[in-house]
């Protein structure tokens, strides 16, 4: 599929106001997408668990207008107003438009909230435009000439969330979701997310999150400058040939049930994605005290107790404790014994995988 696929027919069916709402969940790399071309193209495929209980409701209500010279919206967290949100969705809508011509016809209200403290250092960009993208495409369905498939739906949703935040078009689906071209995993694209179509081992089902709100404060650098620093990165060739490496080995990983391989590629990642930010001009760390504490004592534990809990990083100081499901019990003990006093007022979120978006 090509970008123009997802240019839609002259609409028919006219529809002067509604509302539609979805619930869309956060998701955790597993190999990593940091470095990206134009149009929000990855550097480099990767891959993701899609996250359960961390997730952002959306509900988008649309009124015709008379004047569609502008786009016309307001935003509400909880409740509450937030012009300060205003100008990432101008640009999303500015990106999308043509994708979606009916965007100047509606006047929208946005009214969304997340199951996660806001400032919590969670991310909620990725929750956030696929639960919009998600609303956007249910009023292209209501107004499209032609019937819109289930695949297509997903499809386009999933590459419009990619224009707005990246990593959100791997939020739509669960379990695990691929994004951007694999030579070894068919129908993968750079534009829009897809379930990973391989063998998964029953040790993988239900694998368990834990996130450690290490820092919940503003992060330093964005994510979108970090991207773009790896332009001109000097590792930067190298560290996009290792995602397509990591990602062929996890099929096996996968199919198999690996665990120990599974553990070695996954903090692999999270440590090569750091490293790509200290290495960078201007080189930075996002990373604090606690997170590097909190990394050695999963190791430490991990050596004596033989079981197989790791950990993964996104762009933050937050730690995410990944293990299986049957390991539960004595993980979580650990992790309240040993990692909750590394965390901010001891906030932590017990997570798992997840099956994607709802309609509400
Ligand atoms: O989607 P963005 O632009 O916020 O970038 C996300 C990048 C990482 O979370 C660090 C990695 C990933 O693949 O999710």
């Amino acid at each position: 599929m090509t970008e123009k696929d997802f240019i839609p027919k002259p609409y028919t069916h006219e529809i002067k106001n509604g509302s539609h709402t979805w619930s869309s969940p956060s998701n955790i790399a597993l190999v990593k997408y940091w470095g990206k071309k134009n149009n929000q193209i990855p550097a480099n495929p990767s891959i993701s668990f899609t996250l359960d209980a961390c997730k952002t409701t959306t509900k988008l209500t649309y009124s015709e207008k008379t004047n569609s010279e502008d786009f016309s919206f307001d935003v509400f967290l909880e409740g509450e107003k937030k012009d300060d949100f205003k100008p990432k969705i101008e640009t999303f809508f500015n990106r999308v438009e043509v994708y979606l011509p009916f965007l100047k016809h509606y006047h929208f209200v946005i009214e969304t909230s997340n199951s996660f403290p806001h400032s919590s250092g969670i991310a909620s960009s990725a929750s956030g435009m696929s639960a919009l993208a998600l609303c956007l495409m249910s009023i292209e369905k209501s107004i499209s000439e032609i019937k819109i498939s289930e695949d297509y739906f997903m499809k386009k949703a999933s590459f419009l969330a990619r224009l707005g935040s990246g990593s959100a078009c791997r939020s739509l689906e669960g379990d695990l979701i691929v994004w951007g071209k694999h030579d070894k995993i068919e129908n993968t694209s750079d534009l829009f997310g897809v379930k990973y179509p391989f063998k998964v081992h029953d040790v993988f089902m239900y694998y368990q999150d834990t996130i450690l709100l290490v820092d919940k404060g503003e992060k330093q650098v964005s994510s979108s400058v970090g991207h773009n620093l790896m332009h001109d990165h000097p590792f930067a060739k190298e560290r996009f040939n290792q995602a397509h490496d990591n990602l062929s080995k996890l099929i096996n990983v996968f199919k198999e049930g690996d665990l120990n391989s599974f553990i070695e590629i996954v903090e692999s990642e999270a440590l090569t994605l750091h490293a790509m930010m200290m290495t960078s001009l201007p080189y930075f760390i996002l990373m604090k005290p606690n997170t590097l504490e909190i990394i050695n004592r999963i190791w430490k534990f991990r050596e004596k107790s033989g079981l197989h809990v790791c950990f993964t990083l996104d762009a933050g100081a937050n730690v995410h404790v990944l293990y299986p499901k049957n390991e539960a019990e004595d993980t979580l003990e650990f992790i309240k014994n040993e990692l909750v006093a590394y965390c901010q007022n001891g906030h932590y979120i017990c997570d798992q995988i997840g099956f994607g978006a709802k309609k509400i």
